[in-house]
């Protein structure tokens, strides 16, 4: 019988122990079933290039140094929909049917797809469109992804940004000052509230609750009244103003991405509390850098299941991580689906007991 051939792809924003993920794939994919295992690169660009863009693994390519590395040894791209492809000259081409004839060129079995939400709603699409069998494994520093505790990445991210907290607190104490820390999150909070929470901010900002510049002053004014001269914000990206308006910026290509609601804040706040109060935007850090351990552990995790589903004929599933073990759900339940904080959940109540100001109302 002919070996199986199987494709795997990371897609959307990178982020620490995708090459984990791959890696765990490989071994199980080769070691346990003895198939062959294509990479395709740039996320779907790979198979709708001619001539295709992919790399056979094989184990001696999938070493222990990939559990240290950050990024994505394949290359991803979170742009360029290819039902809605833009082309240079300013015109959207559909694409699909490139991918799907690609997929087949390369005679796969199936296709693993290491994605977030956005990520699995457009794979899910072309892989209907083409009878193609896919399992999907979560990632996103965002850790958004619906029906799993959590997805690749955001430990890593959590410690970067929980770091952050760390460095900044001894200088805000120095100089009496007021530290905004803005994290990436895009519509949810995740990063905020658990770094925040575990680097001992005072205001915990989220997009899923509501805040007002009073409430930010008071709690800065409380801060003060117990004897401590500085205060620590961390704010999540999507956060909006206090009238509801998006914060976002236009980068190359027309791609809009959040980003400045840090600033607005310190703007206002400023004078409101009387003290120096500067913004450190997180950026992309949070997403590079070497996978922390919990990252790693997931990821390998996520890949020996993912390449047992396909060996038991489960496709349209995508692993996920719950009450400590790797499960699969439907495709469908996840792809498009964004889990967002819970304003009455476990971290939100912790961040009220502790005395954090996280906003009044959820929105
Ligand atoms: O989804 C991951 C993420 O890092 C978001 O937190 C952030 O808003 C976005 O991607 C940034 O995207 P880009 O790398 O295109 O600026």
């Amino acid at each position: 019988m002919a070996k199986k051939r199987i494709g795997i792809l990371t897609s959307g924003g990178d982020c620490a122990g995708l090459n984990a993920a791959l890696r765990a794939v490989v071994h199980r994919a080769i070691r346990g079933y003895g198939w062959r295992v294509f990479g395709i690169r740039d996320g779907s660009m790979g198979l709708m290039n001619r001539p295709l863009d992919y790399v056979e693994f094989d184990l001696s390519l999938c070493t222990g140094d990939m559990l240290r590395l950050g990024g994505t040894i394949l290359g991803t791209i979170n742009k360029g929909d290819p039902f809605n492809y833009p082309m240079p000259d300013g015109t959207v081409r559909d694409r699909s049917a490139e991918f799907v004839a690609g997929y087949r060129e390369l005679e796969l079995d199936a296709i693993i797809v290491i994605g977030g939400d956005g990520s699995m709603k457009i794979l899910n699409k072309l892989c209907r469109m083409g009878n193609i069998p896919m399992v999907g494994i979560p990632k996103t520093i965002d850790n958004d992804v619906a029906q799993t505790d959590y997805a690749i990445g955001f430990a890593t991210a959590l410690t970067v940004a929980c770091e952050a907290i760390d460095r900044l607190a001894p200088t805000a104490a120095s100089h009496h000052r007021v530290m905004i820390l803005e994290v990436m999150g895009r519509d949810v909070g995740h990063i905020a509230l658990s770094a925040g929470i575990a680097g001992g901010a005072d205001v915990i900002l989220i997009p899923e609750i509501g805040y007002s510049l009073d409430g930010i002053a008071a709690k800065v004014a409380e801060v003060r009244s117990e004897g401590r001269n500085h205060a620590l914000v961390v704010v999540a990206e999507g956060c909006r103003t206090e009238k509801g308006e998006k914060m976002s910026q236009l980068h190359h290509g027309g791609e809009m991405r959040y980003g400045g609601v840090g600033q607005y804040l310190a703007d206002r706040l400023g004078e409101m509390v009387a003290a120096e109060t500067r913004v450190t935007v997180l950026g992309h850090v949070q997403r590079g850098g070497t996978p922390v351990m919990r990252d790693r552990l997931i990821a390998s995790s996520f890949g020996v299941y993912a390449v047992d589903l396909i060996a038991q004929g489960k496709i349209d599933r995508v692993v996920a991580w719950q009450h400590g073990q790797v499960v699969d759900v439907p495709l469908a339940e996840v792809a498009g689906v964004t889990r967002a904080v819970d304003p009455y959940g476990t971290l939100a109540h912790t961040a009220r007991g502790l005395g954090i100001y996280i906003g009044e109302q959820a929105n």
